[in-house]
């Protein structure tokens, strides 16, 4: 299976709401096959469509996290339906290399959404997974990590970040 180029937040396309998913069909299928390829690839632990240049409302995570073994799931349309208690935690992004900071997110919470057959699916995440579903849902809206930084800090960050694309192109 090709591995999919992963864009950064220098594209648009981040910045853009995904699109709602109408059909599964053949490509969707393939698409989500690829995202979980490049998501492990790339040693990440959630993939949005459009941190691979499809505008789609649906993401890759993997659910398996807490017990050390690989359980990627598609959620398609998500929602979140449920959270509480918000808590400071260190955060990065596939498409923001190696810059890290701490955001502020809910300890719990509960999505929805639904699977490439189209049957509803729920989850009740905790800690570092509840922590990733938020991410890919802000990916969703065409938000990222940062936008949740202070003016300030995220300026600093993203001077850290030119720099590191200076270096990776170099
Ligand atoms: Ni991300």
């Amino acid at each position: 299976m090709p591995l999919l180029k992963i864009v950064n937040c220098t594209d648009s396309i981040l910045r853009k709401k995904c699109l709602k998913v109408e059909n599964i069909d053949e490509t969707l299928v393939k698409l989500t096959d690829n995202m979980i390829e490049t998501m492990y690839a790339a040693s990440g632990l959630g993939l949005a469509a459009n941190q691979v240049g499809v505008s789609s409302n649906l993401f890759v995570i993997d659910v398996g996290i807490e017990k050390e073994k690989r359980d990627p799931v598609i959620i398609i349309n998500p929602v979140i339906t449920a959270s509480e208690e918000l808590v400071m935690a260190e955060e990065g992004c596939l498409s923001i290399p190696e810059v890290f900071a701490e955001i502020n997110r809910f300890q719990h919470v509960e999505i929805k959404g639904y699977d490439l057959k189209g049957d509803a699916l729920r989850y009740e995440a905790e800690g570092f997974l509840a922590r990733a579903f938020q991410h890919e849902m802000d990916h969703l809206k065409g938000i990222l990590f940062w936008d949740n930084l202070s003016k300030v800090k995220r300026s600093i960050m993203q001077r850290k970040f030119k720099k590191k694309l200076k270096e990776l192109v170099a």
